[in-house]
């Protein structure tokens, strides 16, 4: 490359979903606030973002999502209620994770007309520059950051990354499917893509895991782009027809952490115990407390 790539300063997460699956805990409360240990599911997202240097967040949301907003504001009497007490670490805590003054906003789908549809509204906001997408149900648990490892990738290739992992072949049909140069390889081009390819037809089984770097252009695909699989706005349609102009770099970026659902009732479970786990100020406990429940009732 002979200019290093645009800088990626915003993400976009797409909050707008209903949640059905988490009835009747979603009910009132937005299936992005679900907890993984102590924090909503929404924050380890953006943790993850914030941990690869992104400083605008611009989330997409739909009706009933106003706690999310009031998740990433700053709750005054919370803080001066904390400090009273002398709850210091506490609030050292939450202002650590509070975004700085006017780098987050928010707009909303109006209808569920799919991922492509989400992304697309959030286009006057992310305006004319490269930006990350993250899709808030899938937590990606790894040394690494998943979003710091492609940002890594961008600084080399530019243009645009999908980060993908290999599914079973029986499961190809429930994600996007890119088919790829190398397969070995943890960075290679990409040839092809498919939303939900129907069983036996998938290019590969490496899917795409919810993480992309993306090039402004693919507003002015997903503005034209038709219903696809489920009859929604499918962004991979809309990444196809970038990738097929052929006037960018298309690459995809292997995710060798651990990947957790948080849109199933099983995958989030599985996350609050990795991530349990894994907490330094709980791990030992909870491993005892849980190997004696599973001794119990396993
Ligand atoms: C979406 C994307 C799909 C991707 C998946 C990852 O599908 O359209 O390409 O593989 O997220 O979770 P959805 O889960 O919304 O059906």
């Amino acid at each position: 490359m002979s200019k290093a790539p645009a800088r990626i300063r915003k993400a976009v997460f797409p909050v707008a979903g209903l949640g059905t699956r988490f009835l009747p805990a979603t009910k009132a409360m937005p299936k992005e606030m679900l907890t993984v240990v102590d924090r909503p599911v929404i924050q380890h997202v953006v943790d993850e973002a914030r941990a690869a240097g992104i400083e605008h967040l611009v989330f997409v949301t739909g009706r009933n999502k106003g706690v999310i907003e009031d998740h990433f504001d700053q709750q005054f009497e919370l803080e001066r209620t904390l400090a009273e007490r002398g709850k210091d670490k506490e609030l050292a805590a939450l202002r650590r994770d509070l975004p700085a003054p006017g780098q987050t906003s928010f707009t909303r789908q109006q209808a569920a007309q799919g991922l492509g549809h989400a992304v697309w509204c959030a286009r006057d906001i992310v305006g004319n520059e490269p930006f990350a997408l993250l899709l808030p149900d899938m937590l990606h648990f790894s040394a690494v950051p998943c979003l710091a490892k492609m940002m890594a990738a961008y600084e080399d290739v530019g243009g645009n990354l999908v980060a993908v992992s290999p599914v079973p072949e029986d499961q190809t049909q429930n994600y996007g499917i890119v088919g790829v140069r190398d397969p070995e390889d943890d960075v290679t081009e990409i040839t092809t893509m498919v939303e939900k390819p129907k069983p036996g037809t998938a290019p590969s089984n490496l899917h795409i895991t919810g993480r992309y770097i993306l090039q402004p252009e693919i507003f002015e695909l997903l503005e034209r782009q038709k219903p696809g699989a489920g009859n929604e706005i499918q962004l991979t349609d809309a990444m196809l027809g970038l990738l097929e102009r052929r006037d960018q770099d298309f690459h995809a970026v292997r995710f060798d952490g651990e990947l957790y659902d948080c849109g199933s009732k099983l995958g989030f479970l599985m996350a609050n115990v990795a991530y349990g786990l894994t907490r330094e100020d709980l791990g030992e406990p909870f491993r005892a407390a849980l190997s004696k429940v599973v001794g119990k009732l396993g």
